[in-house]
């Protein structure tokens, strides 16, 4: 029976893997890019790196094969994401493909995350499950464990609107709408913690 347990270094690869199979808009984005651990240095590795008390895996026979990550505080991760993360990435992604380039710009512009409104949910998460793990509860166990443990009034989270599985998933956990000056492609949605 798999198990939530908190995050170890020794996941990382795992980690990576999980992230760059549910990075197209839930489906698998593996080679989309120019490298399959370009999702993972925006997404997951930032977060388990900084903040890994905030990081819970769902493990089945000792495999990580879903993941929570987040912080508390969005502005305080941003600037250590500028800080320590951005030099630990260094030039991996110095030659950006196209198809790259509006990631890169991401992860060069930290700053993206924080975003006017989102004041009373300064926490945010990302959730991923591979797909043989999904639709069984494991999702609203991690959820579960993040919101026992992070140390803000309120999450948010920042989904692509095109991943409608997601919001349905949301919806049902009692996340809601917040709304955002701009949101582009990306729906804010938040919860009391
Ligand atoms: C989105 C994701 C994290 C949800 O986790 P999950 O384990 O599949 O969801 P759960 O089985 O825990 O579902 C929890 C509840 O939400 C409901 N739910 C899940 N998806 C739903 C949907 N699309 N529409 C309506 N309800 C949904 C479930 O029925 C369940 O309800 P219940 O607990 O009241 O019975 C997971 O499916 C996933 O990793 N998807 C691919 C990656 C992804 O899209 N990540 C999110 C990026 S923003």
């Amino acid at each position: 029976m798999p198990e939530i347990r908190e995050y170890r270094p020794s996941d990382r690869t795992a980690l990576y893997d999980i992230c760059v199979r549910t990075a197209d808009a839930g489906g698998d984005a593996r080679g989309m890019y120019s490298s399959d651990d370009l999702m993972g240095d925006l997404f997951a590795g930032p977060y388990a790196h900084l903040e890994p008390h905030l990081a819970f895996v769902v493990d089945d026979g000792g495999e990580a094969v879903g993941y929570v990550v987040g912080t508390s505080d969005t502005p305080r991760f941003v600037e250590r994401y500028r800080a320590e993360w951005i030099p630990l990435v260094g030039d991996r992604y110095a030659h950006p493909t196209s198809a790259d380039e509006p990631m890169v710009a991401l992860h060069c512009g930290p700053e993206h995350m924080l975003v006017p409104g989102l004041d009373d949910y300064p926490a945010h998460l990302h959730i991923d499950l591979l797909p043989p793990y999904q639709g069984q509860g494991w999702g609203r166990r991690l959820i579960d464990r993040f919101l026992a443990t992070v140390d803000a009034p309120g999450v948010h989270v920042g989904m692509l609107t095109a991943n409608v599985k997601a919001r349905g998933f949301y919806d049902r956990l009692g996340f809601t709408v917040l709304p955002v000056p701009d949101p582009g492609p990306i729906t804010y949605l938040g919860i009391r913690s």
